[in-house]
């Protein structure tokens, strides 16, 4: 594929087929994405790969807890601690979860959100269909495999950068290769199931999953959120 090629077809799969993927291709990916640039060059980050039963216990564990995080929608927050402690779903992720967006983030979040519960035929109201679709992160939308990238606290917001470099060189790579991949900050609200199965040393954190596979035909594939125009992306001269 040309380049141009690669970065125009590289978006979010959120429905992935059975078939598998390789060791060699896996460890291709990585050697590529190994070569993006780091901060000093300290490649601050470490990066677990969970394949066939790991995979499928990680599956399991992170759906466990969704579906018990959802119980405590809508009730009051001393009610959600008290209960989310008792049911073992309190995010006990490294980073904390974003609550409130600023207003103008939140505006396309909102705008992406609706673009694919539209395509999915999913009214903004109804709650228990949002769920169950929010509830495929946790299945890991059925990829073979699923990567979790955990960066160095040391280097605060800088190992953060660099993650986000490794990240999209590990999404063009998997692209040139057919290969898709969907990045999840969702698997982040939790780090407890991971540390059952990785030994993550205690310096690093978790900060984004990534789901890896050859897309599905489902319609989901289909959605494209779409871009801001140039004109409000660039910062104005003053005049
Ligand atoms: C750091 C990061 C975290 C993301 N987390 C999620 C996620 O948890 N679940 C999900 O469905 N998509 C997730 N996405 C995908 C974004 O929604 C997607 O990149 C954005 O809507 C643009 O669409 P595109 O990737 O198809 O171009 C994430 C993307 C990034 C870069």
């Amino acid at each position: 594929m040309q380049f141009s090629e690669v970065l125009r077809d590289r978006h979010s799969v959120r429905d992935f087929s059975a078939q598998a993927v390789s060791d060699e291709q896996i460890e291709s990916l990585l050697s590529q994405a190994l070569r993006s640039p780091s901060w000093s060059n300290t490649q601050p980050y470490r990066i677990a790969v969970a394949r066939g039963a790991v995979r499928d216990r990680l599956a399991l564990a992170y759906s466990q807890k969704f579906e018990r995080a959802t119980r405590l929608q809508g009730r009051p927050r001393w009610q959600q601690l008290l209960m989310g402690a008792a049911l073992g779903c309190l995010p006990d992720g490294d980073f904390k979860p974003v609550l409130n967006y600023p207003p103008e983030l939140h505006e396309r979040r909102v705008a992406t959100g609706h673009g694919l519960y539209r395509l999915l035929g999913i009214e903004r109201r109804d709650m228990a269909a949002r769920n169950q679709q929010m509830a495929r992160n946790y299945a890991f939308f059925g990829a073979p495999v699923v990567m979790f990238v955990c960066v160095h606290e040391g280097l605060g917001a800088y190992s953060v950068l660099d993650a986000g470099i490794l990240l999209q060189s590990l999404m063009l790579a998997a692209k040139d290769q057919g290969l898709d991949s969907c990045a999840q900050g969702a698997l982040a609200m939790w780090r407890s199931p991971l540390d059952k199965e990785f030994e993550i040393p205690s310096a690093y954190k978790l900060i984004c999953g990534l789901s890896l596979g050859y897309a599905s035909d489902a319609v989901i594939n289909q959605f494209d959120p779409g871009r801001r125009p140039l004109q409000e992306f660039l910062i104005p001269a003053k005049s």
